[in-house]
């Protein structure tokens, strides 16, 4: 889908990915944070995580591509909004190594499976050297149908594993009806 489907999708309710608040845990894991962290989002769309991140004291620039997810993204955080860049992620021009963190949810399976392979450089290449990735990932039978495209065993072998080595993985049981079929799982990765 082009940044122009994913506005339709948002401008007309359609966005049955859209949990309607930050991954339950999230608050846990960010309590845990000891100080303040620069933390990226990519694919961030109505931003439930900004105001999470942004409570805590932490940093946040994130980026989506829809202009419509931005709106969106208005309606529920506010000027929090303003801490979104409307770029594709792939090509924005970002600081590299200056991230602590970099968390997404759903993200991965959005994207084209062409970009998969830019994935994980991409991530890495924005963080500092202990930088991690976390988040949601979708895992499942490949569907070359999507959004979403769920991950397999084989993609995180060949796009995240080289760049990063995972350090916390656990299945999150507060998925949503529309991944059902698949499994969402919560991890942690170290950039290597
Ligand atoms: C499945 S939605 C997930 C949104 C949000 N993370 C959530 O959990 O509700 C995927 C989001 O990624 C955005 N997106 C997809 N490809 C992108 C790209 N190349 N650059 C920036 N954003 C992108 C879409 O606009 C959409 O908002």
């Amino acid at each position: 889908m082009n940044p122009q489907d994913w506005s339709d999708r948002y401008r007309s309710h359609n966005t049955k990915w859209d949990l309607g608040h930050s991954p339950l845990g999230l608050e846990a894991y960010i309590a845990k944070l000891s100080e303040r962290k620069k933390i990226q989002i990519p694919g961030c769309g109505r931003g439930y995580e900004i105001m999470d991140f942004h409570k805590a004291g932490h940093d946040v620039i994130a980026i989506d591509f829809s202009e419509g997810a931005i709106e969106e993204a208005r309606h529920v955080i506010g000027p929090l909004a303003d801490a979104i860049i409307c770029d594709d992620f792939f090509e924005a021009p970002l600081e590299e190594g200056h991230f602590d963190l970099c968390y997404e949810r759903t993200f991965f399976c959005a994207i084209p499976l062409e970009k998969r392979r830019d994935y994980g450089s991409r991530i890495a290449s924005l963080l500092n050297k202990s930088g991690l990735l976390m988040g949601v990932f979708l895992y499942g039978k490949p569907d070359p149908d999507g959004p979403p495209f769920p991950m397999t065993k084989e993609d995180r072998e060949r796009f995240i594993e080289p760049f990063f080595s995972l350090l916390f993985d656990e299945r999150d049981h507060n998925g949503l009806p529309v991944f059902n079929e698949n499994e969402e799982r919560w991890q942690i990765w170290q950039k290597r």
